[in-house]
Protein backbone atom coordinates (compact mmCIF):
# COMPACT_ATOMS: atom_id res chain seq x y z
CA UNK A 1 0.00 0.00 0.00
CA UNK A 2 2.80 2.35 0.71
CA UNK A 3 4.58 1.97 -2.46
CA UNK A 4 2.77 5.47 -4.20
CA UNK A 5 3.64 5.63 -7.81
CA UNK A 6 0.12 6.47 -9.80
CA UNK A 7 -2.63 9.11 -8.60
CA UNK A 8 -5.95 9.19 -9.73
CA UNK A 9 -7.80 12.48 -8.87
CA UNK A 10 -11.61 12.41 -9.70
CA UNK A 11 -13.07 16.03 -10.93
CA UNK A 12 -10.56 18.72 -12.32
CA UNK A 13 -12.03 21.72 -10.76
CA UNK A 14 -10.43 24.43 -9.05
CA UNK A 15 -9.77 21.55 -6.27
CA UNK A 16 -9.20 19.20 -8.37
CA UNK A 17 -6.76 19.99 -10.58
CA UNK A 18 -4.10 21.66 -8.25
CA UNK A 19 -4.16 18.41 -6.36
CA UNK A 20 -3.15 16.82 -9.85
CA UNK A 21 -0.50 19.28 -10.16
CA UNK A 22 0.85 19.07 -6.90
CA UNK A 23 1.05 14.72 -7.65
CA UNK A 24 2.92 16.09 -10.93
CA UNK A 25 5.02 17.84 -9.79
CA UNK A 26 6.35 15.77 -7.79
CA UNK A 27 7.26 13.54 -9.24
CA UNK A 28 3.51 10.67 -9.74
CA UNK A 29 2.05 10.02 -12.89
CA UNK A 30 -1.41 10.96 -12.52
CA UNK A 31 -4.71 10.32 -14.10
CA UNK A 32 -7.35 13.35 -13.63
CA UNK A 33 -10.86 12.53 -14.53
CA UNK A 34 -13.93 14.87 -15.24
CA UNK A 35 -17.60 13.86 -16.32
CA UNK A 36 -17.64 17.34 -18.20
CA UNK A 37 -15.90 17.21 -21.84
CA UNK A 38 -14.47 20.58 -21.32
CA UNK A 39 -12.69 20.31 -18.13
CA UNK A 40 -9.09 18.74 -19.71
CA UNK A 41 -8.54 21.29 -21.64
CA UNK A 42 -9.68 24.21 -18.87
CA UNK A 43 -7.33 21.71 -16.10
CA UNK A 44 -4.49 21.65 -18.82
CA UNK A 45 -4.63 25.23 -19.34
CA UNK A 46 -4.76 26.26 -15.29
CA UNK A 47 -1.84 23.45 -14.41
CA UNK A 48 0.07 24.56 -17.28
CA UNK A 49 0.05 28.71 -16.16
CA UNK A 50 0.25 27.75 -12.34
CA UNK A 51 3.62 25.58 -12.89
CA UNK A 52 4.24 28.62 -15.03
CA UNK A 53 3.79 31.34 -12.60
CA UNK A 54 5.91 29.02 -9.73
CA UNK A 55 8.82 28.74 -12.07
CA UNK A 56 8.81 32.03 -12.82
CA UNK A 57 8.72 33.14 -8.98
CA UNK A 58 11.53 30.07 -7.87
CA UNK A 59 9.43 28.64 -6.12
CA UNK A 60 9.56 25.41 -7.79
CA UNK A 61 13.01 23.57 -8.44
CA UNK A 62 14.27 20.24 -8.80
CA UNK A 63 14.89 17.93 -5.90
CA UNK A 64 15.95 14.35 -6.23
CA UNK A 65 13.52 12.71 -7.93
CA UNK A 66 10.75 14.94 -7.33
CA UNK A 67 10.36 18.77 -7.08
CA UNK A 68 10.20 20.84 -4.47
CA UNK A 69 9.35 23.84 -3.47
CA UNK A 70 11.83 26.17 -2.66
CA UNK A 71 14.91 28.42 -3.67
CA UNK A 72 14.74 29.39 -7.76
CA UNK A 73 16.48 27.28 -10.23
CA UNK A 74 16.33 27.88 -13.73
CA UNK A 75 14.26 24.90 -15.21
CA UNK A 76 11.86 25.70 -18.07
CA UNK A 77 12.03 21.57 -18.00
CA UNK A 78 10.14 20.95 -14.81
CA UNK A 79 6.54 22.44 -16.33
CA UNK A 80 6.79 19.90 -19.23
CA UNK A 81 8.34 16.59 -17.46
CA UNK A 82 5.58 17.21 -14.75
CA UNK A 83 2.97 17.96 -17.38
CA UNK A 84 4.26 14.52 -19.34
CA UNK A 85 3.26 12.57 -16.04
CA UNK A 86 -0.29 13.98 -16.37
CA UNK A 87 -2.92 12.56 -18.05
CA UNK A 88 -6.66 13.44 -18.57
CA UNK A 89 -9.51 11.09 -18.68
CA UNK A 90 -13.21 10.55 -18.91
CA UNK A 91 -13.13 6.69 -18.35
CA UNK A 92 -13.04 5.27 -15.18
CA UNK A 93 -11.20 2.17 -16.06
CA UNK A 94 -8.05 4.38 -16.33
CA UNK A 95 -7.85 4.59 -12.92
CA UNK A 96 -8.01 1.08 -12.58
CA UNK A 97 -4.23 1.01 -11.77
CA UNK A 98 -4.08 3.61 -9.64
CA UNK A 99 -2.13 3.33 -5.73
CA UNK A 100 -4.55 6.08 -4.03
CA UNK A 101 -7.46 7.74 -5.94
CA UNK A 102 -8.49 11.55 -4.49
CA UNK A 103 -11.94 12.19 -5.33
CA UNK A 104 -12.60 16.31 -5.68
CA UNK A 105 -16.13 15.95 -7.28
CA UNK A 106 -19.35 18.29 -5.97
CA UNK A 107 -20.03 18.51 -2.52
CA UNK A 108 -22.86 15.74 -2.89
CA UNK A 109 -23.14 13.36 -0.16
CA UNK A 110 -25.33 11.01 -2.57
CA UNK A 111 -23.13 11.80 -5.60
CA UNK A 112 -19.49 10.89 -3.76
CA UNK A 113 -20.99 7.55 -2.59
CA UNK A 114 -22.04 6.44 -6.23
CA UNK A 115 -18.31 7.29 -7.30
CA UNK A 116 -17.21 5.60 -4.33
CA UNK A 117 -19.12 2.62 -4.87
CA UNK A 118 -17.53 2.52 -8.53
CA UNK A 119 -14.04 3.30 -7.77
CA UNK A 120 -14.30 0.52 -5.12
CA UNK A 121 -15.43 -2.05 -8.24
CA UNK A 122 -12.18 -0.64 -10.32
CA UNK A 123 -9.55 0.10 -8.81
CA UNK A 124 -7.40 -2.84 -7.11
CA UNK A 125 -7.00 -4.07 -4.09
CA UNK A 126 -4.79 -2.43 -2.25
CA UNK A 127 -5.74 0.81 -3.60
CA UNK A 128 -6.41 3.87 -1.06
CA UNK A 129 -9.80 5.84 -1.51
CA UNK A 130 -9.30 9.12 -0.16
CA UNK A 131 -11.99 12.40 -0.55
CA UNK A 132 -11.23 15.90 -0.82
CA UNK A 133 -14.64 16.71 0.89
CA UNK A 134 -14.74 19.96 2.59
CA UNK A 135 -17.30 18.38 5.64
CA UNK A 136 -19.13 15.29 4.57
CA UNK A 137 -18.53 12.34 6.63
CA UNK A 138 -15.63 10.00 5.80
CA UNK A 139 -17.36 6.89 8.02
CA UNK A 140 -20.39 7.21 5.18
CA UNK A 141 -18.44 7.20 2.03
CA UNK A 142 -16.67 4.57 3.12
CA UNK A 143 -20.12 2.44 3.84
CA UNK A 144 -20.35 2.73 0.16
CA UNK A 145 -17.13 0.41 -0.66
CA UNK A 146 -15.88 -3.16 0.58
CA UNK A 147 -12.73 -1.70 1.82
CA UNK A 148 -13.91 1.06 4.65
CA UNK A 149 -10.59 0.79 6.03
CA UNK A 150 -8.95 2.52 3.41
CA UNK A 151 -11.17 5.11 2.56
CA UNK A 152 -10.02 8.42 4.05
CA UNK A 153 -10.66 12.17 4.27
CA UNK A 154 -7.63 14.81 2.48
CA UNK A 155 -8.69 18.32 2.64
CA UNK A 156 -6.33 20.55 0.91
CA UNK A 157 -6.51 23.86 0.98
CA UNK A 158 -7.49 26.25 -1.92
CA UNK A 159 -5.82 26.41 -3.49
CA UNK A 160 -4.07 23.13 -3.23
CA UNK A 161 -0.26 24.23 -4.66
CA UNK A 162 0.24 26.86 -2.67
CA UNK A 163 -1.97 26.42 0.72
CA UNK A 164 0.19 24.70 3.55
CA UNK A 165 -2.41 22.76 4.89
CA UNK A 166 -3.98 18.87 4.66
CA UNK A 167 -6.78 17.87 7.20
CA UNK A 168 -6.68 14.56 6.93
CA UNK A 169 -9.86 12.71 8.10
CA UNK A 170 -10.15 9.35 9.83
CA UNK A 171 -13.83 7.55 9.02
CA UNK A 172 -15.02 5.07 12.10
CA UNK A 173 -13.01 2.27 10.33
CA UNK A 174 -9.79 4.05 8.56
CA UNK A 175 -6.86 1.42 9.30
CA UNK A 176 -3.40 3.18 10.83
CA UNK A 177 -1.91 1.93 7.90
CA UNK A 178 -4.25 4.38 5.53
CA UNK A 179 -3.86 7.12 7.82
CA UNK A 180 0.38 6.55 7.75
CA UNK A 181 0.22 6.24 4.20
CA UNK A 182 -1.64 8.86 3.39
CA UNK A 183 -0.12 11.52 6.02
CA UNK A 184 3.02 10.47 4.26
CA UNK A 185 1.69 11.65 0.95
CA UNK A 186 0.39 14.86 2.07
CA UNK A 187 4.63 15.74 3.34
CA UNK A 188 5.56 14.20 0.16
CA UNK A 189 3.63 17.23 -1.40
CA UNK A 190 5.35 19.48 0.95
CA UNK A 191 2.39 20.05 3.65
CA UNK A 192 1.76 20.17 6.94
CA UNK A 193 -0.57 17.74 8.40
CA UNK A 194 -3.55 17.81 10.44
CA UNK A 195 -5.98 15.18 11.70
CA UNK A 196 -9.66 15.43 12.21
CA UNK A 197 -12.08 12.91 13.54
CA UNK A 198 -15.33 12.09 11.79
CA UNK A 199 -17.48 15.11 12.53
CA UNK A 200 -19.36 17.03 10.41
CA UNK A 201 -17.12 19.87 9.06
CA UNK A 202 -13.81 18.34 10.75
CA UNK A 203 -11.43 21.42 12.37
CA UNK A 204 -11.63 24.25 9.89
CA UNK A 205 -14.80 24.45 8.08
CA UNK A 206 -16.10 23.35 11.66
CA UNK A 207 -14.82 26.98 12.52
CA UNK A 208 -14.82 28.88 9.22
CA UNK A 209 -18.56 28.28 7.52
CA UNK A 210 -20.13 29.91 10.28
CA UNK A 211 -17.98 32.95 10.66
CA UNK A 212 -18.86 33.30 6.84
CA UNK A 213 -22.73 32.01 7.38
CA UNK A 214 -22.28 35.41 10.02
CA UNK A 215 -20.88 37.61 7.62
CA UNK A 216 -24.00 37.02 4.99
CA UNK A 217 -26.35 37.35 8.41
CA UNK A 218 -24.76 40.98 8.87
CA UNK A 219 -25.01 42.18 5.26
CA UNK A 220 -28.83 40.42 5.07
CA UNK A 221 -29.90 42.56 8.42
CA UNK A 222 -28.08 45.58 7.13
CA UNK A 223 -25.74 45.62 9.25
CA UNK A 224 -23.56 47.09 6.97
CA UNK A 225 -22.13 47.45 3.18
CA UNK A 226 -20.53 44.28 1.90
CA UNK A 227 -17.09 46.24 1.89
CA UNK A 228 -17.21 47.44 5.17
CA UNK A 229 -17.68 43.96 6.48
CA UNK A 230 -15.08 42.85 4.37
CA UNK A 231 -12.62 45.44 5.34
CA UNK A 232 -13.40 44.96 9.31
CA UNK A 233 -12.90 41.62 9.65
CA UNK A 234 -9.35 42.25 7.35
CA UNK A 235 -8.47 45.24 9.31
CA UNK A 236 -10.24 44.50 12.36
CA UNK A 237 -8.98 40.76 12.90
CA UNK A 238 -5.91 40.78 10.43
CA UNK A 239 -7.71 38.49 8.21
CA UNK A 240 -5.97 38.24 4.19
CA UNK A 241 -9.34 38.43 3.03
CA UNK A 242 -12.60 39.40 4.14
CA UNK A 243 -15.48 36.99 4.80
CA UNK A 244 -17.72 37.72 1.81
CA UNK A 245 -14.78 37.65 -0.50
CA UNK A 246 -13.28 34.33 0.99
CA UNK A 247 -16.66 33.15 0.22
CA UNK A 248 -16.64 34.03 -3.36
CA UNK A 249 -13.51 32.38 -4.02
CA UNK A 250 -14.14 29.19 -2.24
CA UNK A 251 -17.65 29.03 -4.46
CA UNK A 252 -20.99 30.30 -2.64
CA UNK A 253 -22.89 26.65 -3.63
CA UNK A 254 -19.89 24.52 -1.90
CA UNK A 255 -19.92 27.21 1.33
CA UNK A 256 -24.33 26.62 1.10
CA UNK A 257 -23.31 22.77 0.73
CA UNK A 258 -21.18 22.73 3.86
CA UNK A 259 -23.46 24.94 5.99
CA UNK A 260 -26.01 22.53 5.10
CA UNK A 261 -23.94 19.20 6.57
CA UNK A 262 -23.33 21.30 9.46
CA UNK A 263 -26.90 21.92 10.34
CA UNK A 264 -27.97 18.28 9.53
CA UNK A 265 -25.08 16.99 11.18
CA UNK A 266 -24.87 19.17 14.45
CA UNK A 267 -28.59 19.92 14.61
CA UNK A 268 -28.29 23.03 15.95
CA UNK A 269 -29.96 25.75 14.15
CA UNK A 270 -26.90 28.19 14.98
CA UNK A 271 -25.99 26.17 11.51
CA UNK A 272 -29.14 27.04 9.37
CA UNK A 273 -27.69 28.68 5.95
CA UNK A 274 -28.28 32.25 5.96
CA UNK A 275 -31.45 33.36 3.29
CA UNK A 276 -29.28 35.37 1.13
CA UNK A 277 -26.38 33.03 0.64
CA UNK A 278 -29.32 30.35 -0.38
CA UNK A 279 -30.79 33.04 -2.46
CA UNK A 280 -27.21 33.85 -4.20
CA UNK A 281 -27.13 30.37 -5.04
CA UNK A 282 -29.95 29.81 -6.45
CA UNK A 283 -29.65 32.72 -8.80
CA UNK A 284 -26.51 31.11 -9.92
CA UNK A 285 -24.13 33.34 -8.20
CA UNK A 286 -22.10 31.33 -6.77
CA UNK A 287 -18.51 33.44 -6.97
CA UNK A 288 -15.40 33.86 -8.29
CA UNK A 289 -15.86 31.09 -11.21
CA UNK A 290 -18.75 32.42 -12.40
CA UNK A 291 -18.01 35.81 -12.27
CA UNK A 292 -20.41 37.32 -9.87
CA UNK A 293 -21.31 36.19 -6.22
CA UNK A 294 -21.55 39.03 -3.60
CA UNK A 295 -19.18 40.87 -5.80
CA UNK A 296 -19.12 41.31 -9.23
CA UNK A 297 -15.58 40.27 -10.95
CA UNK A 298 -16.36 41.70 -14.37
CA UNK A 299 -15.53 44.79 -13.20
CA UNK A 300 -12.01 43.56 -12.04
CA UNK A 301 -8.82 43.66 -13.56
CA UNK A 302 -6.12 42.50 -11.55
CA UNK A 303 -6.78 39.01 -9.91
CA UNK A 304 -7.15 39.16 -5.78
CA UNK A 305 -4.14 37.58 -4.31
CA UNK A 306 -5.49 34.12 -2.40
CA UNK A 307 -4.11 34.02 0.97
CA UNK A 308 -6.60 32.55 3.12
CA UNK A 309 -8.64 29.90 1.86
CA UNK A 310 -11.13 27.21 3.02
P1 LIG B 1 -15.59 22.68 -8.82
O1 LIG B 1 -17.02 22.94 -9.07
O2 LIG B 1 -14.57 23.70 -9.19
O3 LIG B 1 -15.14 21.29 -9.57
C1 LIG B 1 -15.84 20.08 -9.48
C2 LIG B 1 -15.51 19.25 -10.72
O4 LIG B 1 -16.03 17.93 -10.54
C3 LIG B 1 -16.15 19.82 -12.00
O5 LIG B 1 -15.14 19.94 -13.01
C4 LIG B 1 -17.20 18.76 -12.38
O6 LIG B 1 -17.36 18.62 -13.78
C5 LIG B 1 -16.58 17.50 -11.77
N1 LIG B 1 -17.56 16.45 -11.45
C6 LIG B 1 -18.77 16.57 -10.87
N2 LIG B 1 -19.32 15.35 -10.70
C7 LIG B 1 -18.43 14.44 -11.18
C8 LIG B 1 -18.40 13.01 -11.25
N3 LIG B 1 -19.42 12.27 -10.81
N4 LIG B 1 -17.31 12.40 -11.79
C9 LIG B 1 -16.26 13.16 -12.25
N5 LIG B 1 -16.24 14.50 -12.20
C10 LIG B 1 -17.29 15.13 -11.67
O7 LIG B 1 -15.48 22.29 -7.27
P2 LIG B 1 -14.22 22.46 -6.29
O8 LIG B 1 -14.24 23.81 -5.67
O9 LIG B 1 -12.99 21.98 -6.98
O10 LIG B 1 -14.62 21.43 -5.11
C11 LIG B 1 -14.48 20.05 -5.27
C12 LIG B 1 -14.51 19.37 -3.91
O11 LIG B 1 -13.45 19.91 -3.10
C13 LIG B 1 -15.80 19.57 -3.12
O12 LIG B 1 -16.05 18.39 -2.38
C14 LIG B 1 -15.45 20.73 -2.18
O13 LIG B 1 -16.23 20.73 -1.03
C15 LIG B 1 -13.98 20.41 -1.88
N6 LIG B 1 -13.18 21.57 -1.46
C16 LIG B 1 -13.37 22.80 -2.05
C17 LIG B 1 -12.60 23.89 -1.67
C18 LIG B 1 -12.79 25.24 -2.29
O14 LIG B 1 -12.23 26.24 -1.77
N7 LIG B 1 -13.55 25.36 -3.38
C19 LIG B 1 -11.54 23.73 -0.64
C20 LIG B 1 -11.40 22.39 -0.12
C21 LIG B 1 -12.21 21.36 -0.51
Amino acid sequence: MGNIKIVGVVGSGQMGSGIAQLAAVHGLNVWLLDTDPDAPSRATKSISNSIHRLISKGHLTKASNSLSLSSFCCFPAIGAEALRRLRCTSNLEDLSAADVVIEAIVESEDVKKKLFNELDLITKRSAILASNTSSISITRLASATARPSQVIGMHFMNPPPIMKLVEIVRGADTSDETFNVTKALAERFGKTVICSQDYSGFIVNRILMPMINEAFFALYTGVATKEDIDTGMKLGTNHPMGPLELADFIGLDICLSIMRVLHAGLGDSKYAPCPLLIRYVDAGRVGRKRGIGVYNYAKVTEPVKPSSRL
